[in-house]
C-alpha cells in the first residue's frame, strides 16, 4: 500500500505544473510543424497533439526549422490538421518497472499487449535513455555463461556481461537461435526486444519458439514493422531500461534484441525526416552516433549490480557482412556469431560459421585443456574448408597429406556436433567432453601438459 502511494506521488511529480501549448502549423509526410512552443521545446521533448474528435497522439521533437519545432508522432496522424493544439507533455520519458513485469509482453510505451490485464508499476523510475555506468566503475566480464547451445559454448564462449552480435541474412535462423538462448541460458531474467518484426511472426515466436517456460522468466518488448519509427526506436530503449532495472537488483540479465538493424532503420527514418543528410546506404550520421550509446548500456554493472549480457541480432542485407550497420556493430561488440546461408541450406542448424565467428573473451576464459581441444577442432575445420572444393570435386587423393586426411576423417563428426535441434539443451561441461570424445581424446585430456596447467 505504502509502495503504491509512493509511486503514485512520484508519478504525480512527473506531471508539469502548468500546461503550455502551441499549434500545428504544417504537416509534411509523417512530420508535424508546431509553432508557439519553440522556447519550451528541445530535441527529445514531447508534446501531445490533439486531433479532431479529441484523439491524442504523442509526438517527439526531432528538429527545428526556422522558428518552428519539427515533431514525429508515436502513432497515426489521422485526424491531425492545421491549427490542432499541441500540449507540452511530461519531461523525460520514464518507465516504472517492477518484478510483476516478468512473464509479460509490452509495447514500446511499456503498456501490456498480452491481454493479461494491467501491470503493477514499480517504485523508482527508469529513464529510457540513461547512460551506461562510467567505464571505471564497471567490473570486468564475469565467468563463463552457459548458453545451452553446444557450438556457442565451446567455440564462441560467452562470459557474463559480454555483448555479442548474431549476424545473418534473412531466414537463416536468427530468431530460432535467439529463442534457444532465451530458454536455455542460465540467467536470472531475460529481457527480449523484438523490433521491427512482422506482426504475424511475433505471436508465432512467442507461442512456438519461446513457449510458456521461456516466457515465465522473460519480459518481452514488441514493436512491429508497421509501427511508427519512434515506437520501434523506443522499444530498443525500453529493452535496455528494463535490463538495467533487473541488473540494479543484482540479477544476471540476458538481454536479447532482434534486431539492431531494424533499430538502425528506425533511426534512419527519423533522421531523414528531420532533414539529416544521408551517409552510407542512406543511414544518417546520427544512426552511427546512437548505436554505441545503445549497445554500451549492456555489459557488466558496478558495485553490487548484476550484469547485462547482450546478444543482438544484425540482419545483413543481401548477405553482405560489410554493410554499414553490421560494420559499426561489429566494432562496438565483444564478439560476433556469423550465421551462413550455405550452412543452413545444407540443413545444419544453428548455421554458425565457426571459423568466421569470434568471441573476444576467448581464450582468456578457457582452461588449457579447453583451449587445446577447441583449437584442435578449429584447425581441423580450417584445413577441411581450405580444401573443401578439391575434396568435393574428387580432385584430392587420400593419402597425399596426413593433415588433410585427418581433417576429412573428423569433419563429419564435428559437423554432427555443431548440429542442435531447437528442443535440445546442452551444457558447458558436456560440450567439451563430447568434443574431446569425437576427436578420440579422453576428457579431461590425459597428457602431461594439460595436467600441469589445470593444477
Ligand atoms: N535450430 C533449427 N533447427 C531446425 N530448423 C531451423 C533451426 N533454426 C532455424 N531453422 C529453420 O529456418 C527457418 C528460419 O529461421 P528464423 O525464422 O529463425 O530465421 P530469421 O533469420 O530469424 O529470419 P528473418 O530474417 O526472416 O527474421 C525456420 O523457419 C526453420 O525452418
Ligand atoms: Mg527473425
Amino acid at each position: 500500500m505504502q509502495d503504491s502511494i509512493e509511486s503514485f506521488f512520484s508519478e504525480l511529480n512527473q506531471i508539469p505544473e502548468s500546461r503550455s501549448y502551441g499549434r500545428v502549423s504544417g504537416v509534411q509526410g509523417m512530420m508535424l510543424e508546431v509553432s508557439g512552443l519553440e522556447r519550451d521545446l528541445s530535441i527529445g521533448s514531447r508534446c501531445d497533439v490533439i486531433g479532431r474528435g479529441n484523439t491524442r497522439v504523442t509526438c517527439e521533437v526531432v528538429g527545428f526549422r526556422e522558428a518552428r519545432a519539427l515533431l514525429l508522432p508515436f502513432g497515426s496522424l489521422e485526424g491531425i490538421g492545421m491549427g490542432c493544439k499541441a500540449e507540452l507533455a511530461a519531461t523525460e520519458p520514464m518507465v516504472w518497472p517492477s518484478n510483476a513485469w516478468l512473464g509479460r509482453v509490452v509495447n514500446a510505451l511499456g503498456e501490456p499487449i498480452d491481454g493479461k490485464g494491467p501491470i503493477a508499476s514499480g517504485q523508482s523510475p527508469y529513464g529510457l535513455r540513461s547512460a551506461p555506468p562510467p567505464a571505471h566503475e564497471r567490473r570486468r566480464v564475469g565467468h563463463k555463461l552457459d548458453l545451452g547451445v553446444r557450438a556457442l559454448n565451446t567455440f564462441q564462449t560467452c562470459c557474463q556481461g559480454q555483448r555479442m552480435g548474431i549476424f545473418a541474412g534473412s531466414g537463416v535462423g536468427k530468431s530460432v537461435l535467439l529463442s534457444m538462448l532465451a530458454r536455455y541460458t542460465t540467467s536470472d531474467v531475460n529481457v527480449i526486444g523484438l523490433i521491427g518484426e512482422r506482426g504475424r511472426e511475433v505471436q508465432e515466436w512467442l507461442e512456438d519458439d519461446l513457449g510458456p517456460e521461456g516466457l515465465a522468466r522473460s519480459v518481452v518488448v514488441v514493436a512491429t514493422s508497421d509501427e511508427a519509427p519512434l515506437m520501434r526506436r523506443q522499444a530498443a530503449y525500453l529493452t535496455l531500461a528494463l535490463s538495467e532495472f533487473y541488473r540494479d537488483q543484482g540479477q544476471e540479465v540476458l538481454c536479447l534484441m532482434d534486431s539492431v538493424t531494424r533499430f538502425a532503420m528506425a533511426m534512419r527514418e527519423i533522421g531523414l525526416s528531420a532533414g539529416e543528410p544521408p551517409a552510407s546506404k542512406g543511414y544518417t550520421p546520427s544512426v552511427f552516433a546512437e548505436l554505441p550509446r545503445l549497445l554500451e548500456r549492456a555489459g557488466p554493472g558496478g558495485g553490487k549490480q548484476g550484469s547485462i549480457t547482450g546478444l543482438f541480432t544484425v540482419l545483413v542485407e543481401g548477405d553482405d557482412h560489410n554493410e554499414p550497420v553490421a560494420d559499426a556493430v561489429r566494432g562496438i561488440l565483444d564478439g560476433h556469431i556469423v550465421l551462413e546461408r550455405a550452412i543452413a541450406e545444407r540443413g545444419r542448424y544453428p548455421a554458425i560459421n565457426i571459423l568466421r565467428s569470434i568471441s573476444r573473451t576467448m581464450p582468456a576464459c578457457n582452461t588449457a585443456d579447453e583451449e587445446k581441444i577447441v583449437n584442435r577442432a578449429r584447425r581441423l575445420l580450417a584445413t577441411y574448408e581450405d580444401m573443401a572444393e578439391l575434396i568435393r570435386l574428387g580432385a584430392y587423393r587420400r593419402g597425399s597429406d596426413a593433415g588433410i586426411d585427418e581433417a576429412i576423417y573428423y569433419y563429419d563428426r564435428i559437423e554432427e556436433f555443431l548440429k542442435q535441434s531447437k528442443n535440445e539443451r546442452t551444457n558447458l561441461e558436456t560440450g567439451y567432453a563430447e568434443l574431446a570424445e569425437l576427436l578420440d581424446e579422453s576428457w579431461p585430456l590425459s597428457d602431461a601438459s594439460g595436467q600441469e596447467d589445470r593444477a
